[in-house]
């Protein structure tokens, strides 16, 4: 596995074209049952082919990843790490408050605004991403980079997209947590400050070599924009109705799995009703 960092070289994993490297090559291959089921393999239960029913099963999974997979997992886990942010940061509460306070209805509307609450899910993306890797590709055919790295058929190219997200040539104090970092400075409550911050606004949905949550180029997220209002709505609603704390702040909440940073069964959050909803 080849991993490209640079903006130039995640840029040709990009462009190359899919008969050479493939995302569904890529998602194919985690697919295995060596990687799942338990490493239960039908293949070397039932011969090559396997029996009809799994090998149809197999055949709508496989042909529709990456549709399904993220939308099943990754959007939630995002979330939980989001809730964790704000037990873990409960100054950001009342300003995310107030502004849902006065823009909720906006958004649901439109699905648009809520600066500061979007600010917010991102550098907690950011900082916990649940994938530290993106823009995977499978090489079906030879490709050489532009400063001759070879990929042959059946290696991997991909973006580290977690360490990316702790470079200092993108983020200033990259390890820091800051809510709004990615909001217009002028729009930062003042009992916000002091804030590190981008100095230029971007959003969650934004996609670029600094942020590949959403992958890059021609093949980025297209459900990013669902998913992100679908979290705003979820995170809005806790906001709006509850006070959430971590009954054991100090306990250990994650656990790594391959490429995938993914929360432990056990951690307990407190939701505590708002008396008054606003
Ligand atoms: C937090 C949630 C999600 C994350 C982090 C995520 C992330 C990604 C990433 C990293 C890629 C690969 C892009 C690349 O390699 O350059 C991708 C592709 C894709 N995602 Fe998502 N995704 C999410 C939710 C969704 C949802 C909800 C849908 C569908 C409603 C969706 C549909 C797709 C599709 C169809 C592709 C393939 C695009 C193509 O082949 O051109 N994703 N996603």
């Amino acid at each position: 596995m080849i991993f490209a960092s640079s903006a130039k070289h995640i840029k040709e994993l990009d462009q190359a074209p899919d008969s050479v490297l493939s995302l569904n090559g890529a998602a194919k291959h985690i697919l295995q049952p060596i990687y799942t089921m338990n490493g239960f393999n039908w293949f070397d239960r039932r011969g090559v082919e396997g029996v009809g029913f799994v090998k149809t099963l197999r055949t709508l999974l496989t042909n529709n990843l990456p549709q399904l997979l993220p939308r099943l997992s990754i959007a939630t886990k995002t979330l939980v790490w989001v809730i964790h942010d704000l037990c873990d940061h409960p100054e950001y509460v009342e300003p995310l408050r107030e502004e849902l306070q006065t823009s909720y209805a906006d958004f649901e509307r439109s699905t648009k605004g809520l600066p500061l609450l979007d600010s917010f899910l991102k550098e907690s993306a950011r900082l916990t991403p649940v994938e530290s890797m993106s823009v995977r590709r499978c090489a079906l055919a030879p490709f050489t980079f532009s400063d001759g790295t070879r990929l042959a058929p059946g290696d991997w190219g991909c973006a580290p997209s977690g360490a990316i997200n702790l470079k200092e040539e993108y983020y200033p104090s990259p390890h820091e947590f800051s809510g709004f970092r990615f909001v217009d400075p002028a729009i930062i409550p003042d009992k916000q400050s002091p804030q590190i911050n981008q100095g230029k606004p971007s959003k969650l949905v934004d996609v670029d070599e600094s942020f590949l949550m959403w992958g890059t180029g021609r093949m980025a997220c297209p459900g990013r924009y669902y998913s992100s209002a679908f979290m705003k709505v979820i995170v809005g609603q806790i906001i709006m109705n509850y006070d959430v704390a971590l009954v054991e702040p100090s306990a250990p909440r994650w656990f790594s799995w391959r490429a995938a940073l993914l929360p432990k069964d056990h951690t307990l959050v407190t939701f505590t009703p708002l008396e008054k909803k606003i």
